[in-house]
């Protein structure tokens, strides 16, 4: 295994399950950096609303994300060195945000800050595609999900503090149809990778759900670092 390999652990899964909170939580655990994915497609979601660009039309969206920087560092979301942190969470984001996500120019281009994100990082990266496409060599991955219920009700307690009005029918409705299609993409479509390791996250603190996911990447840090010795050399 190579070094490369070595620095990236993946989380992807559904919305709601927790990811962001978890990947952050375990980035500073292992004193790795965060990389998250989703926030980078709904910046360039905001760069489309804001221009009133045509949602349905390829081009137009694939030159947009070829025109703007997004940029992740401290916590926070850069559109073009502007703060978008707290803007990238709307309901209008979260629902555009499938037309960016379904474009490949816009997937390609994501996908190059991805990996350059991950050059000369140790990182944790989540989202829907991380250890199925952008990081295949991943020496850790995993598949983090939830019951439909228990991710409503995170979502719905999400937007509650953000103080934004929308009640737990809309969220759920909101869930599933983005799962639908995060599913169903054609390119890129959000699915465990054959070696991710799948956490429920349902009904554990998110203190248990770190705690067993910085487990396994632990061990398997030691065991690649401490090779055994084979046996009569
Ligand atoms: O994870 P988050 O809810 O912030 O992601 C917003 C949207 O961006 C998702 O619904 C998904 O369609 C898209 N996305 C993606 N691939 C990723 C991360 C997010 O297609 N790696």
């Amino acid at each position: 295994m190579n070094q490369a390999e070595l620095r990236v652990v993946t989380i992807d899964g559904p919305a709601g399950a927790g990811k962001s909170s978890v990947a952050r939580s375990l980035a500073a655990r292992l004193g790795w950096r965060l990389l998250d994915t989703g926030a980078m497609y709904r910046a360039v979601t905001f760069a489309a609303l804001r221009d009133h660009a045509d949602l349905t039309c390829d081009d137009e969206l694939g030159s947009l994300a070829e025109r703007v920087s997004v940029r992740l560092a401290n916590g926070s979301v850069y559109l073009d060195d502007e703060d978008v942190t707290g803007r990238i969470r709307s309901v209008e984001v979260t629902r555009a945000s499938r037309y960016l996500a379904d474009n490949p120019r816009v997937r390609a281009r994501l996908v190059r800050w991805q990996r350059d994100f991950a050059d000369d990082h140790e990182v944790v990266a989540e989202g829907r595609d991380q250890g199925t496409v952008v990081f295949p060599q991943a020496f850790c991955k995993f598949f983090l999900t939830a019951s439909l219920e228990a991710r409503g009700m995170r979502r719905f307690a999400e937007f509650q503090a953000r103080g934004e009005a929308i009640d737990f029918e809309t969220v759920l409705g909101d869930l599933e149809r983005r799962d639908r299609h995060d599913e169903a993409r054609a390119i890129a479509p959000m699915r465990p990778a054959d070696d991710a390791i799948v956490v429920d996250s349902t009904g554990l603190s998110l203190d248990e759900v770190v705690d067993r996911i910085e487990g396994v990447v632990r061990r398997r840090l030691e065991s690649i670092k401490r090779p055994q010795t084979a046996v009569g050399r």
